[in-house]
C-alpha cells in the first residue's frame, strides 16, 4: 500500500525484520573487560521476523511478550524512530509516542519547552499547543515544575510529563509502551481513562504493557510476540490466555528442577462430586509431599492466573514427617468464573526460608459462568465470582424492579 492510499489512523506493517548489530565501537573498559571474559558476542542478531500488523483507525491493540522479545522495537519503527532492515510499513497520520519513560523528552529543556518542542515536531503550530498547554499541565499534575529543566524531575515526573504531551496534543495514533510501571496508582488509573477518551475519539492505540489488567481493560485485540516472532494476534482474552499459559507452563518446567528439603511429589486437584471444578461448588486438592527430615512448615497454596501473586492462598502450619506426607485440602465453593488458572505452592519455615520454593505447580479449568468483564479502562484485579441481587429503585409511586439472585444481569 502507499503512503498516500493508508486511512488515516491505520498502521500497515508488512513482512518486517529487524536485525541489531553489535556494536563496533571498542571504548577501553570494554576492551579490557573482553580480553578478560575471552569471548565475542555473535556481531548481529534478528530482534524482529516476519511480523505483520495491521491496525484500523481507531482499533485498540495490546502489544505483549516476554523481556527482549521485541515489543519496544516495533513500536519504535511504528514511531518512525528507528528503521526496519527490511518489510513495508505505512502509517497514516500523526503519531504521538510515549515509547519510553525518556524517551522524546528532553533533559536539558523544561517541561514548557519540551511541550511545545513535541508539539512542533507533531505539525502543529504554536497556537495549536497553547490551547491544550493548560490540560497538559493539571493532567499532569506537574505545577510549577513545568519551568524546571526536565533532568531534575523524577522518573515518575518525566512519565507524567511524556504521557500528557502524547495523549493530549491528538494524535491520529498513540503508541504507549510501559509508561504505567513508574506512575502511581492514582495516575495509572487516569491514564487509562484518558486513553481510553482518545480511543472513543476515534484515535488508534498500540499499548505495551506486561500488566495484563491493563491490557485487557484498553485492548480488544492484542499481538503477541515471543522472541521476534508473532505467536498470535486476536481478542484479547484469546490471545492473553494462550499467553498466560505458555509462561506458566514455562515457570512449571523451571520448577521442575527445583530442588529443596521439601518437595511436590504429585498434586491431584478434583471437584468432589463431580470430576471438574466448577464455579460456587466444592474443590479438593490432594498433594503428595516429600521431607528429608521432619519439619515444621507453613504450606501455601494459592491460586493465580498467570503471574506469581494469587488471586486467593490458603496458609496452614503443618508437621511433615521423613518421607512422603498426604495433605488433603477442601475449598467449600470455589470463588472463580470459567477459565485456565494454575495452583502455586510453597513450604516456609519461619526464619528460615523457603522448604519448598513458591512455584506453579499444576493447571486447574474451572467450568461455570464465564467471568463479568467490566466497563472499558476499568481494571479487574483478578477474577472472582460474585452472585448479586439488583433492584433498580425509582422514584415513589414508581414500582420496583428487581432481578433474582443470580440473575441475568449479574452474570456477563
Ligand atoms: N539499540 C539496540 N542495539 C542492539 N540491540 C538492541 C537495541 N535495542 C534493542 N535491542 C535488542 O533487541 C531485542 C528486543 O528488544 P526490545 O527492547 O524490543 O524488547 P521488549 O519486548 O520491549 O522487552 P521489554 O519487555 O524488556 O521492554 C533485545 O534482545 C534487545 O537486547
Ligand atoms: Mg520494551
Amino acid at each position: 500500500m502507499s503512503p498516500d492510499r493508508i486511512a488515516t489512523g491505520a498502521v500497515a506493517a508488512g513482512q518486517i525484520w529487524k536485525r541489531y548489530r553489535a556494536d563496533s565501537s571498542r571504548p577501553p573498559l570494554r576492551q579490557a573487560i573482553s580480553r578478560l571474559v575471552r569471548r565475542r558476542g555473535p556481531q548481529s542478531r534478528w530482534v524482529l521476523r516476519d511480523v505483520n500488523l495491521h491496525v484500523e483507525p481507531g482499533e485498540s491493540v495490546g502489544l505483549v511478550g516476554l523481556n527482549g522479545s521485541g515489543k519496544s522495537t516495533l513500536l519504535k519503527i511504528v514511531a518512525g524512530v528507528t528503521f526496519p532492515t527490511a518489510g513495508r510499513l505505512d502509517v497514516g497520520g500523526r503519531v504521538g509516542a510515549l515509547l519510553e519513560v525518556r524517551a522524546g523528552i528532553h533533559p536539558e529543556l523544561s517541561g514548557r519547552e519540551n511541550t511545545y518542542f513535541y508539539g512542533t515536531v507533531l505539525g502543529l503550530s504554536r497556537r495549536q499547543v497553547a490551547s491544550k498547554f493548560d490540560e497538559i499541565v493539571a493532567f499532569g499534575e506537574l505545577g510549577d515544575a513545568i519551568d524546571r529543566q526536565v533532568k531534575y524531575y523524577s522518573s515518575g515526573m518525566q512519565m507524567r510529563l511524556g504521557f500528557s504531551i502524547s495523549a493530549f496534543l491528538e494524535p491520529d495514533i498513540l503508541l504507549v509502551d510501559e509508561a504505567l510501571a513508574v506512575g502511581d496508582v492514582g495516575f495509572q488509573q487516569r491514564c487509562l481513562e484518558r486513553m481510553q477518551t482518545v480511543v472513543n475519539q476515534g484515535t488508534t492505540l498500540i499499548f505495551v504493557s506486561h500488566d495484563m489488567a491493563a491490557v485487557e481493560s484498553m485492548c480488544e485485540r492484542t499481538l503477541w510476540l515471543d522472541d521476534g516472532v508473532v505467536c498470535g494476534d486476536g481478542p484479547t482474552p484469546e490471545v492473553l490466555t494462550a499467553y498466560r499459559v505458555g509462561l506458566e507452563e514455562k515457570a512449571a518446567l523451571l520448577a521442575k528442577m527445583l530442588q529443596g528439603p521439601v518437595r511436590l511429589r504429585d498434586l491431584v486437584i478434583t471437584g468432589r462430586g463431580s470430576p471438574s471444578p466448577t464455579t460456587g461448588e466444592p474443590l479438593e486438592l490432594r498433594l503428595a509431599l516429600e521431607a528429608d527430615g521432619p519439619v515444621s512448615v507453613e504450606l501455601c497454596i494459592g491460586v493465580s492466573e498467570g503471574p506469581a501473586n494469587p488471586i486467593f492462598a490458603l496458609t496452614r502450619d503443618i508437621q511433615l514427617q521423613r518421607g512422603s506426607n498426604d495433605v488433603r485440602v477442601t475449598v467449600d465453593n470455589v470463588p472463580l468464573p470459567r477459565g485456565r488458572y494454575y495452583v502455586w505452592t510453597g513450604a516456609f519455615a519461619p526464619g528460615l526460608g523457603a522448604k519448598m520454593p513458591w512455584h506453579p505447580s499444576a493447571p486447574l479449568d474451572i467450568a461455570g459462568p464465564v467471568r463479568q468483564a467490566p466497563p472499558r479502562g476499568v481494571m479487574l484485579l483478578s477474577p472472582v465470582h460474585v452472585t448479586a441481587g439488583w433492584e433498580v429503585v425509582r422514584a415513589p409511586g414508581h414500582v420496583h424492579d428487581s432481578l433474582p439472585l443470580g440473575g441475568p444481569a449479574s452474570r456477563a
